[in-house]
């Protein structure tokens, strides 16, 4: 509720409009969704990325519903020409946001409970903490058999969904007017890297508070650097995700460098 009406605010009290939510939903209790569909949810099996390390793949089965179909029963069957993207907001503020085209060329499932009956919970390595409750839903993609699916790891699984919207996306607010144009790839960096969990003048999710653009302009370079590339390394202890290890060490530093240029040279607007 408290984000929706965040969301509210923005849509009427800000030109610099980010995300217009053409549609929303909050997702319906478990019993109310299987009652809707009409037909018994399925098991499906996958890598679970939030417990594999490296090669080593960890196989779980859980108990949904595809999600093209959940989609169709909130928005209607034509919901992929609606909007061009899904937005996917959790209980702790996390957003993660997919193109609709995505969902038509990879299975992925709205999941509510693990296939042996076990608490729905699961160990969140990268972030540090186990048995994270994954309820009320869990999207989770078909990556068995998809090499391109299981090198993604985690980024596009997200967990506690309390709400789905249709919208349409607005760079305005993550690249203003008279901003370099050597700027625009930090930009695209920050939306694929940071933008689930911060907010940049007002675009992004709200794990944790605060306008990237202007917490970033308080640090050092250095310090900044670490806190992307390693954040115990600043943090005693912290649920932010190191910025991927599936990339390469010299590549993980140009990146946090160009996130950096790129937030400290933005201006604030929100
Ligand atoms: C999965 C969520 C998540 C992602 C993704 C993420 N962060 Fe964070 N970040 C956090 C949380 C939570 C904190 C708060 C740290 C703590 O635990 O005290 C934080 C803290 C920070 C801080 C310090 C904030 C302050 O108030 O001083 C910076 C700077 C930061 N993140 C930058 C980034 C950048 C840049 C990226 C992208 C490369 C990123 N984060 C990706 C969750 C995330």
């Amino acid at each position: 509720m408290r984000l929706r009406l965040t969301l509210l605010t923005a849509v009427l009290g800000s030109a610099l409009l980010a995300a217009f939510p053409l549609r929303a939903a909050e997702m319906p209790s478990v019993d109310d969704l299987e009652a809707q569909m009409g037909a018994p949810a399925e098991t499906v099996t996958v890598y679970e990325p939030h417990l594999s390390v490296g090669d080593e793949h960890v196989t779980v089965d859980y108990v949904g519903y595809p999600a093209v179909d959940v989609l169709a029963r909130l928005f209607g069957a034509d919901w992929a020409s609606q909007a061009e993207t899904v937005e996917l907001r959790a209980l702790d503020g996390y957003v993660l946001r997919v193109a609709a085209d995505r969902f038509l060329a990879v299975d992925a499932f709205f999941v509510f409970a693990l296939g042996d009956g076990s608490p729905f919970t699961v160990d969140n390595l990268l972030q540090n903490q186990t048995d994270v409750p994954l309820g009320p839903y869990y999207l989770v993609w078909d990556n068995i058999g998809n090499p391109a699916l299981i090198e993604e790891g985690p980024g596009t699984w997200i967990y506690q969904i309390a709400e789905a919207n249709l919208v349409t996306l607005s760079d305005t607010a993550l690249l203003p007017e008279g901003l370099d144009a050597r700027f625009h790839e930090g930009a695209a960096l920050a939306k694929e890297h940071c933008l689930r969990c911060h907010l940049v003048n007002g675009f992004g999710g709200e794990k944790h508070e605060g306008n990237l653009a202007e917490i970033t302009k308080d640090y050092e370079e250095a310090v900044f650097v670490s806190v992307v590339l390693a954040p115990l390394s600043v943090f005693e202890e912290t649920t932010m995700p190191p910025l991927s290890d599936r990339l390469a060490e010299d590549e993980r530093q140009r990146i946090a460098k160009a996130l950096f240029d790129y937030l400290t040279a933005i201006p604030v607007l929100d």
